[in-house]
């Protein structure tokens, strides 16, 4: 994201404000609300999108050096992640070659050798088969050649991505559609993990993701906590292949437009929200403290039923302040938690009954609703159907 391109941003969330203007999507869209429902299209869902695609899994830092993991079933996929012995990023999938269990349990840590907690087999961090435990009685198993499963992965600009099965290596292009400016300008790599919590709620998956999307409810669902911050009704959004990136104005620009007219001056990061979208299932959002990424899978193989993984990694450069203003991590978490649970997540509940309930068949996505237009057309294509159209309005 070069300065130009922020001060473009810049002034188009200015001549918003002033206008009265938001992004326009050029027309409506009507969502079928059986997309919500269809136990059939979350089965291609689950194949198309949380089986074979490359994940955006988080942020760099969570394995900050060698020897550190990270074990993660979210995916419904067991993985395994480490960064090795050379400093690489590399992913297995997490199943031991003896009788299939579990080598190393969820969570992060740092170790040289994961040893299976059912017989004790134990494996290099390269993935490589150690040593199995009383060789002498078990058999020689060295001519087979076990080790780790390694799946496709790649960091890109302090970001890890990792296909959950077996597969075609990671295409840097397919995975970050045009953003790769935008990523190294933010440099996530450098933001230290802070915490992770989970949301599970009654909603389709699809509804958890578009619930970042747009801030035309913000003034009138959450008057008291995020309208407080920033401008309702007032964004940016552009595509980048199956991704998009969308941009919030932060009150605080109201101070700008009146005392400094010069806009190239304006501090970008201290102006805006910025949030993106990495198809199929991530948001990843940088604000003033540091990157919120939100991991949004169905759950339980049910259309009814989500899970969000919230993890936020502090900017290095505000954590002194963070801790000056004698804010926890653990507040923040909640304070998040708070608006998306007890407010948005409400929403998508409710409108999750009435998808169900069926007595209405479809909902109407507004001009001003651009990003959630994007991502029900991009998901409907990624499981091969038509896209929806655009209604000139
Ligand atoms: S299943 Fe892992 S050692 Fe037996
Ligand atoms: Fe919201």
């Amino acid at each position: 994201m070069e300065p130009s391109e922020r001060i473009r941003i810049l002034n188009a969330l200015a001549e918003h404000i002033a206008n009265g203007t938001t992004a326009d999507a050029g027309g409506i869209m009507r969502v079928p609300m059986s997309d919500f429902t269809c136990p059939q299209l979350l089965a291609q869902e689950q194949q198309a999108f949380f089986g074979n695609m490359p994940l955006l899994m988080g942020l760099s830092s969570q394995l900050p050096e060698r020897g550190t993991y990270w074990s993660d079933n979210a995916t419904g996929m067991p993985i395994l992640m480490v960064r090795d012995g050379e400093g690489r990023f590399r992913a297995y999938a997490n199943v031991c070659r003896h009788r299939g269990s579990l080598v190393v349990p969820e969570g992060r840590g740092c170790r040289d050798r994961f040893t299976c907690p059912f017989h004790a087999w134990t494996y290099g961090i390269d993935g490589r088969l150690l040593a199995v435990n009383k060789n002498d009685h078990f058999g020689d198993v060295s001519s087979l050649g076990l080790r780790l499963i390694e799946l496709p992965s790649a960091e890109l600009y302090g970001t890890l991505w990792v296909r959950p099965t077996r597969g075609d290596p990671v295409n840097e292009e397919e995975c970050l559609g045009g953003l790769r400016d935008d990523l190294i300008h933010w440099n996530p790599a450098d933001y230290p993990h802070a915490g992770t919590q989970v949301i599970d709620a009654r909603m389709n998956w699809k509804l958890g993701v578009v619930s970042y999307g747009e801030i035309y409810h913000l003034k009138v669902l959450h008057p008291n906590t995020a309208a407080k911050e920033a401008h309702g009704n007032v964004q940016t959004f552009e595509r980048f292949g199956n991704n998009y990136r969308t941009v919030f104005a932060n009150r605080k620009i109201d101070l700008m437009r009146m005392l400094m007219p010069n806009r190239s001056l304006w501090p970008y990061r201290q102006l805006t929200s910025t949030v993106y979208f990495f198809y199929p299932n991530v948001i990843l959002m940088v604000d003033t403290f540091g990157v919120d990424v939100l991991r949004i899978f169905p759950l339980e193989d049910s259309p009814s039923k989500s899970r969000t993984i919230h993890t936020w990694y502090i900017d290095p450069k505000v954590k002194q302040r963070f801790v000056d203003q004698g804010l926890s991590v653990d507040e923040k978490l909640q304070r998040f938690r708070e608006v998306v649970e007890d407010e948005d997540y409400v929403m998508a509940a409710d409108i999750q009954t009435n998808a169900e309930c069926g007595n209405q068949s479809e909902i109407v996505l507004g001009r001003n609703e651009a990003a959630l237009q994007h991502c029900h057309n991009a998901l409907r294509l990624g499981v091969g159907r038509d896209p929806l159209p655009v209604e000139n309005v």
